[in-house]
């Protein structure tokens, strides 16, 4: 009875791990896959070609349009894109999505 309890315990446990590692994930490029990737294959952008991701050389311009969005961009809270996260992206998309 002991021993299941503590079986039962292991495999909620596992269970666990696994769903918050795929609700959050933790690199740049997981979490623009994720989140982002949809709109912007590539650092493009398929709602409006006219406004990609690549050549922004600045965070705080990326991480503000994350967390307002606008003109048909969703916008993401601190409860799915966290501060640290947002800064992660912001840096992803910078060094990938190059000019
Ligand atoms: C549903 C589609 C969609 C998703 C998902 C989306 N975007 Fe956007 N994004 C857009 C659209 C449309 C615009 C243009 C907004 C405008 O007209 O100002 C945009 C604009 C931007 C811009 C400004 C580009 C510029 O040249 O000014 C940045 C930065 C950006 N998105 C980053 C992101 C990031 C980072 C994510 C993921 C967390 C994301 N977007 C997810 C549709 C999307």
């Amino acid at each position: 009875m002991k021993k299941n309890t503590l079986m039962a315990i292991v495999m909620v446990n596992s269970v666990m791990l696994s769903a918050s590692a795929f609700a959050a994930p933790s690199t740049g490029g997981e979490i623009f896959k994720a989140n982002c990737s949809v709109c912007h294959p590539h650092g493009g952008n398929i709602m409006r070609p006219d406004k990609p991701l690549k050549g922004i050389r600045n965070p705080e311009r990326i991480i503000s349009q994350i967390r307002s969005g606008g003109g048909g961009m969703p916008s993401f809270d601190v409860k799915t894109i966290s501060d640290v996260d947002a800064k992660q992206l912001a840096e992803y998309i910078m060094k990938t999505f190059k000019k």
